[in-house]
């Protein structure tokens, strides 16, 4: 069994607040597993951070299949591995559902997450009866990006808050073992997690929830554009891009390869070859 279970993490509830982080490969879930992340999210953010798309939406079962793979041979130890279900694997039946659900599971993930309110109840009961652990994600949810008319704040209305509140509420009983709350107002973030038994992670809600998550590309530096609710952690794109350039040099001017990266020469005789 691993350091980081399901039950350990919901025991988090109203305790130490927990970092955790999306992942997206072999090596970087490595990293995340031996630093004492609790939970790594294989995101479907892996369409832009990972693909080159402009949104989640074209990423497949297959493209996260993949993915979840190499994340779970990352973190064997430690970090539990949430598997994202991409836009279309869930809304179409709740059989389809749970099969791909199953799939993920399969490829390694110790739980999936999927989007919406109190309309996904059903899959997520039937899920957790099959034994999976489920994630939660209301607010603002980007396979749902044109119905919503963009990537905004959610949740800024009396009716849209109590709506939130109330799907939160029908995710808690419908049997999910935490909740992402993507960008709502920290004044509703904070409510929502009085009123839910289980431990919420903020994506740009706040500090009032049980836990933060950000987007591995966005706290390391990676990407141009950073979201208000990331802090940047390192500058890795920078770093990678001056270690471009040096070996790009070092190449032209013939100082790499030196002679500490080249073999010592074979006991052979080419001369007349
Ligand atoms: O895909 C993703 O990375 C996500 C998180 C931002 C919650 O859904």
């Amino acid at each position: 069994m691993k350091t980081w279970t399901v039950t350990k993490f919901k025991e988090c509830k109203g305790g130490t607040k927990l970092a955790t982080i999306t992942a997206y490969d072999y090596a970087f879930a490595k990293l995340a597993d031996e630093a004492g992340i609790p939970l790594v999210l294989v995101g479907d953010s892996l369409g832009m951070t990972m693909l080159g798309y402009s949104s989640t939406i074209p990423v497949t079962m297959e493209d996260m299949l993949h993915h979840i793979a190499a994340v779970a041979r990352g973190c064997a130890n430690n970090t539990l591995v949430v598997g994202d279900m991409p836009f279309m694997s869930y809304q179409v039946n709740l059989e389809e559902g749970l099969r791909n659900a199953g799939r993920m599971i399969q490829a390694g993930a110790d739980a999936v997450k999927l989007e919406g309110g109190a309309c996904r109840a059903p899959l997520i009961k039937a899920c957790v009866e099959a034994g999976i652990p489920v994630v939660g994600h209301i607010g603002l949810t980007p396979q749902s990006v044109n119905v919503l008319g963009g990537y905004k704040v959610q949740a800024k209305t009396q009716s849209a808050a109590e709506q939130l509140i109330a799907d939160a509420k029908a995710l808690d009983e419908a049997g999910v073992f935490t909740m992402v709350l993507e960008c709502v107002p920290p004044n509703i973030a904070k409510a929502v997690t009085a009123a839910v038994s289980v431990p919420t992670i903020s994506v740009g809600a706040g500090p009032d929830c049980d836990v933060q998550m950000v987007v591995l590309h966005d706290m390391l530096g990676f990407t141009e554009r950073t979201p208000k609710f990331v802090r940047r952690y390192a500058e890795i794109g920078d770093t990678v891009k001056a270690a471009f350039g040096q070996f790009i040099r070092e190449v032209a001017d013939g100082s790499f390869p030196g002679p500490e990266n080249t073999y010592a020469p074979a006991a052979v005789d080419l001369t007349g070859k």
